[in-house]
């Protein structure tokens, strides 16, 4: 049978669609990955089968072959290897092949069947909430993930606890999204002297969004408040972070 699981490829900053397709068929035993992989991709093979095989799953001994569609475009990148490994699950039995058609995922995987972080995890996101589609993702980039909104991210520490979540006898709890620390602002508009009036203007154009032209003679604390504008804006919406990223 063949299975399918969404994934992506990333061209500078966009996510094109890209499909797993995983067919296990009658014939002489081979492991094959065929729509234009490159040299991560085609190592994808031995990290798969070595973490099947940590978490007790054989391969079968059939012919097995890995498209990755569009067959034209280039695949780069080690967050195909979970895509992979679902998929194979998926061809084996193992998960359910409707339930994995809901998800875009990304990950690489350790020998041992640990998910290992790889860079676009939040472009995948953007991509899956476009697509009305599900997340799966490394359990250390849930947290990025979630900045994309409302759509069900699953972050797996390891191959198994995504079986279990999926044979439904061990949930993975949603990540919440990561805040970094406040970055260290300089200038406090409390060092400013006087100069009542254009505070006040700060003040308004800090709240209201609005632009600001400051004009006075050298030294009169222009430089000095623009400074101090950033502690007083508010702080951004994710929408609003994710378009100035
Ligand atoms: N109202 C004020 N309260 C506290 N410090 C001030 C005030 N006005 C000016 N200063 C201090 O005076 C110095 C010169 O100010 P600043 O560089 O902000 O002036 P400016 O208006 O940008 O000048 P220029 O037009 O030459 O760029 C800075 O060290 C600033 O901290
Ligand atoms: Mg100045």
């Amino acid at each position: 049978m063949v299975s399918h699981v969404a994934t992506v490829a990333f061209l500078g900053l966009e996510a094109r669609a890209v499909e797993v397709q995983v067919q296990i068929a009658p014939g002489m035993p081979k492991f094959l990955v065929v729509g234009l992989p490159d040299k991560a991709v085609g190592e994808s093979r031995e990290r798969v089968h070595a973490a099947l095989s940590a978490i007790g799953l054989a391969l079968p001994p059939k012919r097995i072959t890995v498209n990755l569609s569009p067959a034209d475009l280039p695949k780069e990148g080690s967050h195909y290897d979970l895509p992979i490994a679902l998929g194979l699950l998926g061809a084996m039995g193992v998960i359910d092949a409707e339930t994995l058609a809901s998800y875009v995922v990304v990950g690489e995987l350790g020998l041992d069947g640990r998910v290992a972080p790889a860079p676009g995890v939040l472009l995948a996101a953007l991509h899956a909430s476009e697509r009305d589609l599900g997340l799966i993702c490394p359990a250390a980039q849930g947290p990025e993930a979630a900045w994309a909104g409302n759509i069900e991210v699953l972050a797996a520490p390891d191959l198994l606890s995504l079986i279990g979540h999926f044979k439904g006898g061990a949930p993975l709890a949603p990540p919440q999204p990561g805040i970094a620390d406040a970055p260290v602002i300089l200038a406090d508009l409390k060092q400013v002297k006087g100069q009542e009036t254009a505070k006040r203007a700060l003040e308004i154009a800090a709240a209201g969004g609005h632009n600001l032209l400051m004009s006075g003679p050298p030294g009169a604390g222009k430089s000095l408040m623009a400074a101090c504008l950033p502690g007083i804006l508010p702080d951004l919406t994710p929408a609003e972070a994710l378009g100035i990223m």
